[in-house]
Formats: structure tokens, sequence, C-alpha cells
């Protein structure tokens, strides 16, 4: 194992810890930016580190077909490639080629997909995705999943549970560093019970040194998401950390580690940045709207981070369509806001007021009650 997880403190189901992995030392609850071909889009890796990132992700499946997983590994890893000194985390690719390509196919051997480069039909198996992972260096892996959408029912569910879990052998086996890359299996079983409790108990019997719950967030409703959540939380182990993949907005982000969860990611932040929206408290900020044109005020008056510093609306609702620096400065502001709201869930459970901080924060975002 190549990490430490020690809770530092509790409130009910919700834990703040430190999560030592090799290359940093994290504070959970945490959001981890997603990065494409190695960068955060817009933002350089001084920035990251000055709004407080302590981990991002880096995507596999774009990092294998460029610049590939032969040339990281002789220029030294993905962190010297990128000059990223904190922690990386790399999913396992699967998830992506599903989600990107709607061509892939997933058999018992993995996910066939055509190659957006020339075409040609290319097989991802579970021994693949960790040899490319091993090859990159990220201090966190993903074990290849079959993820099936939630809103889907039938057999299928139950045969990417059952996969997912022979799946993750394979990788166990194919894993050649487990002492300075931790390998993390993924909870599957879509929306039922018994399926989630089946994957859950199978990847806690091989004593993984953290867990993710996969297959939310594809359009299911907010109780069942809760539910498998709150399910696989109090069925993981208490001293491992415990990740819910492509999550999520802020109010998921506070569920969820009020459940026990301790990891997120998602590209929400910098992708609605793009399309002009600012996270602040009271929920988004639209800074294409014509009422910003004369607005003197910052994105959000108690925002500490450079952007709210030093511009106004006025000035990015001026940019924001006509110049990349609009949405990099939006970016910039989104995920300050992101990494303040990481930080504010694991101080206000260190300090033993979590429940005054949720009811501010969901006072401010739905303040008629509603
Ligand atoms: N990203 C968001 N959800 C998932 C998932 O279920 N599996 C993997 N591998 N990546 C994800
Ligand atoms: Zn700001």
């Amino acid at each position: 194992m190549a990490l430490r997880f020690e809770v530092v403190g509790r409130f009910n189901r919700a834990r703040a810890a430190h999560l030592m992995l090799p290359h940093f030392a994290c504070q959970t609850p945490l959001f981890m930016p997603v990065g494409t071909q190695g960068t955060i889009k817009g933002l350089t890796n001084n920035q990251l580190e000055d709004i407080g990132c302590q981990i991002i992700l880096g995507n596999t499946y774009h990092l294998a077909l460029r610049p590939g997983p032969e040339l990281i590994d002789d220029l030294g890893g993905l962190h010297k490639f990128m000059n990223w000194k904190r922690a990386l985390l790399t999913d396992s690719g699967g998830f992506q080629m599903v989600s990107l390509l709607h061509l892939a196919d997933i058999t018992e051997e993995g996910v066939t997909f055509q190659s957006p480069v020339d075409g040609k039909p290319m097989l991802l198996t579970p021994e693949e995705s960790i040899q490319i992972q091993n090859k990159i260096g990220a201090d966190i892996i993903m074990a290849l999943d079959d993820v099936v959408k939630t809103t889907i029912t039938g057999p299928r569910i139950e045969e990417a549970t059952y996969r997912t879990l022979r799946w993750m052998d394979r990788c166990i086996a194919a894993h050649q560093k487990p002492d300075v890359q931790n390998l993390f299996g993924i909870v599957q079983g879509g929306l039922d019970p018994v399926l989630r409790d089946v994957c859950v108990r199978g990847l806690v019997e091989r004593n993984l040194p953290g867990y993710a719950i996969g297959g939310l967030a594809g359009g299911e409703d907010k109780d069942s998401f809760w539910r498998v959540v709150a399910q696989c939380t109090a069925a993981l182990p208490e001293d491992k950390p415990r990740y819910v993949m492509g999550v999520g907005y802020p109010l998921d982000i506070v569920v969820c580690s009020a459940l026990g969860a301790d990891m997120y990611d998602c590209v929400y932040p910098t992708r609605t940045a793009r399309f002009g929206t600012a996270l602040v408290p009271e929920g988004v900020l639209k800074l294409k709207h014509k009422a910003m044109a004369g607005d003197e005020r910052p994105i959000d008056p108690s925002c500490s981070c450079m952007v709210c510093k030093k511009y106004t609306r006025a000035y990015i609702h001026c940019l924001v369509t006509k110049d990349a620096m609009g949405s990099q400065l939006l970016s910039y502001h989104n995920l300050s806001y992101m990494m303040r709201l990481s930080k504010d869930l694991h101080t206000s459970i260190v300090e033993g007021r979590f429940p005054e901080f949720v009811q501010g924060f969901l006072r401010v975002q739905f303040p008629k009650g509603d």
C-alpha cells in the first residue's frame, strides 16, 4: 500500500482526514479537478497550487493516445512530463471510451473501441489499462470496470457487477508498482442494493488501498443516487479513502460528505466556466447575462481568489464569449470555489460544527426554503 489515511475528525458519518500519497499529503473531503492532455484547461500548475489544489486527474484515455504511455514512461512519468509536483490520479480509461465513443463494445476480454486516430478497432483489457497507468505513474490508479448507465435495468447490470469483480482480479495481478501506486477498486451494481452489496463485499475482501463508488451521476434521480452512496459508504472500511466518481455539483459534494465519502472529481466547474457560468454561494451566476454588463462587483464578494480581487463582473462579461481569458478567469474562480468548499468541509468537521456549516450552505443556496 502506498498511502496512509488518518481520520482526524468525524461528525456522525462525515469524516475529515489526511490522505498521505507518495507525492502529496492531502486533506479530505477533497475535490479533484479533471485534466485532459495533462493540463487543466486554461490554468497553469502555479495557479493550481495557488488555489490549494492538492491532486488532479490525468485522463488515461487521452494520454494513451497522445503522447502515448511509452513516451511518458521514457520521459520519466506524468509528474515530470507535466511538471506537476503534487498528487495525480488516473482513471482506467474504459469509462471515458464508453461515454465519449458510442462505438465502444464491452466483452469479457475488455473494452473494444475504434481508434479516433486511424479508425482501427482497438482492445483495452484490464491488464493493458494497468500497464498504461503504471507507465503514467499517478499516485492513485483505477481498476478497469464495466460501467453501465444507472437508468438501464435487467441482466446487463448483473453481468457488469460480476465482470467488474473478475476484472478487479486481473488488474491486481497486472499491477507492477503497488509500493508507489495505489490501485483503487470501483463499486458497480447500478441502483440494485443486492448487486451493490455483492460488489462492495467482493472488493472489500480484496483489501485494496481505497475504494470508489462508480456508475453514478448518469441521469438517475437524487434520491436513488444518495441511497447508493449511503449504502456503499456504510459497507466500506472506516480506515480507507472513499471516492465518488464523476461527482459533482457543490450540493452533491456536501451531501456525499455527510454520508461519509471523501473524494470527488468532476468536469463541471471548468466546463460550466467555459459556458460563462460562475459558482457562487447562492448557486450560479451567469456572466453572459446582460445585467452583468455594468456590474462593478467581483463575481463573488465573499471569495478571496485572485479573480475576485482583481476583476469585475462587467469585465468578465465583456470577455466571456470573445476571448479565452474569460473562461480562464472563470475556471480559476470556479476551482477556487471548489477548493474553498473542500477546505470548509474539512475544517467544519474537525471543529465539530459540520451541521452548522451544512445549514449555512443550504440556507444560502435555497433562501426561500425551496
Ligand atoms: N467516472 C465517472 N464514473 C465512473 C465509473 O463508474 N467508472 C470509472 N472508471 N470512471 C468513472
Ligand atoms: Zn473568486
